[in-house]
């Protein structure tokens, strides 16, 4: 089975097409096409939606017709199309969204919606076998939080942030130190040279029960602590990212820890614990999580920084598990600016997504 995926709904558009593999070995990608629009929003200093639509709009038709080009297929080659249908910018969705229900109506195909946070949550089937259930961190410019993942279409949202996405943090953070968007890789540049210990930064939420996120109040210490220096030095910008990366580290692996409590207390044992989302790519964040599994004898399922952020590959994915399920959608399927993985967490939160 070939399912062509499209990813609109931040600032990357991505097309690519993957091919299940026999017996549940994960997928094969057949090309992987992502536009990044990072250039267009810098001077930004984050995402403007409304360039954001555009700029999809701008490059989909060619970066549709690339991956059937690069995967050597027209579209008559595909069992189905699908779209991440939310949560994210209404107006990149709805280009993403819409391009995939036309090629699904002109070309005869079914359509699936994909949920982009179910999209980052199931990628560690795509790379490697992985039996449901386990445990998922999304961690991403947006979105940040633990899901259960018990099977396709069957989440549990354990935890989320009450206030900053993880990849906000770091980019606000880089803006104050007068770093360039997106934050996220200079800040973990910055704090290579930098003293973790020199500035003792909050952890919130950290030991608390739950599996919940608070990051906003770690934000506003590092403003108040470059208020303090004045002018930061390059030793200073150092440590400063540094101090506030090893607090963020802290608070991920405590949060996880509490998760994997969370998850037992449901009555299960997750078969691994995957990473998605940008933030993903951080290696501090993977070496602490790397180190904390080998302590739990948890599997810890990594895949590569390119799958991690937005891309294509992911979507198709997930449109791969839910169709090998039966699970398509019709055309009258709308955009979801906000889409929770599980109806119940939605009553109970209101992070993000
Ligand atoms: O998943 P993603 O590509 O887009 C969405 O937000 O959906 O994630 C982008 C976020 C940005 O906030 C960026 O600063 C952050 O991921 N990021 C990182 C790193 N690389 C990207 N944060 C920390 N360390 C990194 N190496
Ligand atoms: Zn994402």
């Amino acid at each position: 089975m070939r399912v062509l995926g499209i990813e609109t709904t931040c600032d990357e558009t991505a097309v690519a097409i993957v091919a299940s593999r026999i017996g549940g070995d994960g997928g094969d990608i057949l090309s992987n096409e992502v536009m990044s629009q990072i250039a267009q929003h810098a001077a930004y200093g984050g995402v403007v939606p409304e360039i954001a639509a555009r700029a999809h709009i701008d490059v989909l038709d060619r970066l549709i017709a690339r991956a059937l080009a690069n995967a050597g297929l027209d579209i008559s080659g595909l069992d189905a199309i699908a779209a991440s249908a939310g949560p994210g910018l209404i107006g990149g969705i709805l280009v993403g969204l819409t391009a995939a229900k036309a090629l699904a109506l002109a070309a005869d195909k079914p359509f699936i919606a994909v949920n982009h946070l179910e999209a980052h949550a199931l990628t560690g089937r795509l790379t490697e076998r992985l039996d449901f259930p386990y445990l998922a961190l999304l961690v991403s410019g947006g979105h940040t939080q633990l899901v259960a993942v018990l099977g396709v279409d069957d989440y549990r949202r354990l935890g989320s942030t009450v206030d900053d996405a993880a990849g906000e943090a770091f980019d606000k953070v880089a803006k104050m130190l007068g770093l360039p968007y997106p934050g996220g890789p200079q800040v973990e540049r910055a704090a290579e040279a930098g003293d973790e210990r020199r500035f003792d930064f909050p952890r919130p939420m950290f030991g608390r029960p739950g599996a919940d996120f608070s990051l906003s109040g770690l934000k506003t210490a590092v403003r108040q602590e470059i208020a303090r220096i004045g002018t930061p030095t390059e030793r200073d910008i150092a440590d400063l990212a540094a101090s506030f990366q090893a607090a963020i580290v802290d608070v991920i692996v405590d949060r996880v820890r509490s998760g994997l409590r969370l998850f037992a207390e449901g009555g299960g044992r997750p078969n691994g614990l995957v990473i998605g989302g940008g933030v993903g790519a951080n290696g501090a964040i993977r070496r602490a999580l790397t180190r904390l599994c080998a302590e739990t004898g948890l599997r810890f399922v990594m895949p590569p920084p390119a799958l991690c952020s937005d891309n294509g590959a992911v979507v198709a994915w997930a449109g791969l598990e839910r169709f090998a399920r039966g699970l398509t959608n019709d055309l009258d399927f709308a955009a979801r600016p906000r889409w929770p993985l599980d109806a119940e967490a939605s009553k109970l939160h209101h992070g993000k997504a």
